[in-house]
């Protein structure tokens, strides 16, 4: 009789509010800078993970259909890795799926590497800890490592394998902001980001965001222990706006922005002068993420979803870590 290892785990993406962009070693994913960011509540990706010696190969699902080439190998390799560790040959079956709309501004591949991983490595039999967990969910997916933990999160950036883990700065509960989604497109995006980590360096602004990084991250840890939205805005705005700078000067230039992507900079810039508390920031792609102080979030949506070009807003508030939801053998 053929025994099968399985285990289910979900994780929520997260918001950089200090940005990772740009690699000192691509294939282990060590960051040029440390970064910060929120878990997003209310949005997650459940996977379950079973390790099938009847197996011919690894079966890949996302959402009941069978992935692309792309997303099936970068989940190979990932697996290859918790195999090696824990000596397991089979192969498996991996079937996973987003509560939240993909194209929506809000990167899958942070929580679905981190549910992967924790999946995983529990079905492989492997007991682990968060920085473990969180040092390879980094493999599969930068940002994953964050998603590891819940609420507030460090991502170190380390140098090394052993040393680039994220870490919790404060829980969900330490301060209740509310990250908006302005969806403006939900198209694909033309340049993903592990290809555009690869060009960070051809900026010649790349050198000096780096450089001043540990500043920013000092910054923003500070706003956030201290529950110091002005402050928080500030770095955080700034911030973005160095990703982007670099993006657009990158060979060939990243631009990631759209004019409503501008109208909501603008707007949101417009209202944080005349004392509301919200600021903006972006990905790697043109939708707004607008973090707005407790309490403001009701009163900003609807001025959100009122601006030309705005299809839909998402709610998030602080989210909780990466769990287990089932395992078993
Ligand atoms: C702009 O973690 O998606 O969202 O490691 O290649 O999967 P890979 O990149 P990814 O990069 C995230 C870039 C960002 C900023 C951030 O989340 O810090």
């Amino acid at each position: 009789m053929v025994t099968l290892h399985s285990a289910t785990a979900e994780a929520s993406p997260n918001i950089a509010l200090i940005k990772y962009w740009g690699n000192a070693d691509n294939e282990l994913r060590i960051p040029s800078n440390g970064s910060i960011s929120l878990t997003l509540g209310g949005l997650s990706t459940v996977t379950r993970v079973t390790f099938d010696p009847g197996l011919a190969q690894d079966v890949l699902l996302i959402a009941g259909q069978p992935a692309h080439p792309p997303a099936h190998d970068r989940v190979r390799q990932h697996l290859d890795l918790i195999r090696e560790r824990a000596g397991v040959v089979a192969h498996a079956r991996v079937e996973s799926s987003n509560n939240f709309p993909s194209g929506a501004g809000i990167a899958s591949s942070a929580s679905a590497f981190a549910a992967l991983t924790l999946a995983a490595l529990a079905a492989a039999g492997i007991e682990s800890d968060a920085e473990s967990q969180s040092r390879l969910a980094r493999r599969g997916s930068g940002s994953a490592c964050r998603s590891i933990l819940g609420g507030y999160v460090e991502w170190h950036a380390g140098g090394t394998d052993a040393a680039s883990y994220a870490t919790q700065l404060a829980a969900a509960d330490h301060w209740a902001l509310v990250d908006l989604v302005a969806v403006v497109s939900r198209a694909p995006k033309p340049i993903g980001s592990t290809d555009g980590h690869r060009l960070a360096d051809t900026s010649p602004l790349q050198a000096a965001r780096v450089a001043d990084a540990p500043r920013r991250l000092a910054l923003c840890r500070q706003a956030i222990l201290k529950r110091d939205f002005e402050a928080l805005a500030a770095i955080v705005e700034l911030d973005s706006q160095l990703m982007h700078a670099v993006m657009m000067t990158s060979s060939p230039p990243l631009l990631y922005w759209l004019p409503s992507t501008l109208a909501i900079l603008r707007a949101a810039a417009e209202w944080r002068r005349s004392g509301e508390g919200v600021c903006a920031t972006i990905d790697a792609g043109p939708n707004v993420h607008c973090l707005c102080a407790p309490g403001q979030a009701s009163g900003m949506e609807a001025r959100l979803r009122a601006l030309p070009g705005v299809e839909d807003v998402l709610t998030c508030p602080p989210g909780g870590a990466a769990r287990l939801l089932q395992t078993d053998t």
